[in-house]
């Protein structure tokens, strides 16, 4: 009972100063009421049938509840490098750093003292649905998808499918090998068991919280024929996800076609004809759909933006890193104006930071650069409802939940917090007991400068824009400090006040 936040659109959001929430044993969301004054509690509960024994969690002045964070796409292993390297671009940065690092997670037990706090950070950074990147390694894979299922954590987790243009002590020795191990995996992801009480008598395998995920890394590290066989494999199976890397670097994407000339995609399952782009040629091994997740997609051209738009994919908005590895900003109100779904993603560690929090402020930032740009560009249109704008706060919250949620296919589960779907939420504190001195505590009387409108809806009108300005705060100046409860499936799993 308490204030609610939670995205209805692309631009437009609830924003309820006194919601009354209910949530099931099995950690679905039962109701919403939308206002519900504190002299009214009771009657409102007995209304649904609740007389007594209800478990009533109350937010308090200066908190709120909003849907956790999606991170539609990070690299578990690279945790350790956060904030080294980043002199480099992409390709430097991936064989100077990334790879050296990623390679000591060979050594299963390193794996395990490593992945434990990593994901327990990822978690207390408000991610309640995160898109995991391993290493090439089978067992340490495991044992990160392990780690995660015991934490309780949302979350699709693969092993990295790489045969190719890797070092030699970091690259698997066949597309036969890389295919049995990634087979391996999913085997084993789908045989963990279930962690709450199931929604039905029959346990769907889609309301596992930690699935499976095909990761061929990208074009560059994976053969024509491991491609081939991962698109059949994907083609076995629809309900399998996807991720991989896109159009992130310009030198990446003159490799990339150097690697997979017009000729070899005509022969590819699905032969492309004409000139080749990054995008097509996934979609020449039977690699976009519905529940493929792209990350980053800086660097595309106005085809491969059909292509993305026909298959219904998704983009990974990754502008930490984009920024960081001076990839440079991606055109993400252009893709929301074609009605491609967009996420946010951390990116670790090309981006240097766990939180969605700080990606959010980096997509900001970068729909700034781009509106900054458009407008010194006297082609740029003035009718697009995105491009060339700098992004909302509306469209911020967007990106880091529902569209996340869109992005992984999960739209119906997760989210916002409507009923119907998981409760997978923060309680958020912007109060001054949270210890962030970065926010002004807003359980302390101060005047947000806005008009106080005398009566009974001037004071609604009043607590709504506090709420939003609450909100605001948070994204661009919180961190995990102001994050005190973290909740997958109803089940609190972190936040600043959890104990295991
Ligand atoms: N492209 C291929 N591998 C990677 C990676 O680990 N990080 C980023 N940012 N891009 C990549
Ligand atoms: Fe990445």
């Amino acid at each position: 009972y308490g204030a609610v936040i939670s995205p209805t659109s692309l631009t437009t959001y609830l924003a309820l100063p006194h919601a009354l929430l209910s949530v099931s044993t099995a950690g679905e969301i039962e109701w919403l009421e939308h206002d519900v004054p504190a002299s009214q509690l009771q009657d409102v509960l007995a209304r649904h049938g609740i007389l007594s024994d209800v478990d009533l969690v109350e937010i308090r002045k200066g908190e709120f509840l909003m849907p956790g964070f999606v991170d539609t796409h990070t690299h578990a292993p690279q945790v350790p490098n956060i904030g080294s390297g980043q002199q480099h671009e992409l390709l430097d940065w991936l064989a100077e750093v990334t790879f050296p690092m990623e390679a000591r997670f060979g050594d299963v037990e390193f794996a395990r003292g490593a992945y434990l706090p990593i994901v327990k950070r990822f978690i207390d950074s408000g991610t309640t649905t995160c898109c995991y990147y391993g290493s090439l390694h089978l067992d340490s894979t495991k044992a990160l998808a392990d780690i995660v299922h015991a934490s309780g954590q949302r979350a699709f987790v693969g092993k990295c499918n790489m045969n190719r243009n890797s070092p030699d002590y970091y690259v698997e020795p066949s597309a036969q090998d890389s295919m049995q191990a990634t087979r391996d995996l999913i085997s084993h992801i789908r045989a963990l068991p279930p962690k709450h009480p199931q929604r039905s008598e029959k346990p769907n395998a889609a309301d596992a919280l930690v699935q499976p995920v095909l990761t061929p890394r990208f074009a560059i590290s994976c053969t024509p024929e491991l491609l081939t066989s991962l698109g059949e494999l994907a083609a076995s199976d629809r309900s399998l996800a996807i991720q991989t890397h896109i159009s992130e670097n310009e030198s990446e994407v003159v490799f990339t076609k150097s690697l997979f000339p017009p000729e070899l995609l005509r022969c590819a399952p699905h032969p492309i004809h004409g000139s080749v782009t990054y995008a097509g040629v996934y979609e020449a091994y039977g690699l976009l759909r519905e529940n493929t997740i792209l990350a980053h997609a800086v660097h595309l051209e106005p085809k491969e933006v059909e292509i993305i738009k026909r298959t219904k994919a998704g983009v990974s908005h990754c502008p930490t890193s984009n920024f960081n590895l001076r990839s440079g900003c991606a055109k993400v109100g252009m893709l929301l104006d074609h009605g491609i779904k967009v996420g946010l993603g951390t990116d670790v560690s090309g981006g240097f930071s766990p939180s969605i929090l700080t990606a959010v402020q980096h997509a900001s930032i970068c729909s700034k650069v781009v509106a900054l740009e458009s407008s010194a560009d006297s082609s740029a249109s003035g009718t697009d409802k995105f491009a060339s704008r700098q992004l909302p706060v509306a469209t911020l919250l967007h990106l880091a939940t529902l569209g996340g949620a869109q992005v992984c296919n999960l739209e119906k589960r997760i989210g916002s917090l409507e009923p119907g779907k998981a409760f997978d939420a923060l309680v958020v504190s912007v109060r001054s007991d949270a210890g962030n001195p970065g926010i002004w505590g807003f359980d302390l009387d101060q005047d947000f400068g806005l008009d106080h409108v005398e009566g009974d809806r001037g004071r609604r009108k009043t607590e709504k824009k506090e709420l939003e300005a609450m909100l605001e705060r948070f994204l661009f100046c919180g961190d995990d400090r102001n994050i005190r409860r973290v909740y997958v499936q109803g089940r609190s799993i972190g936040g600043k006040e959890f104990r295991a």
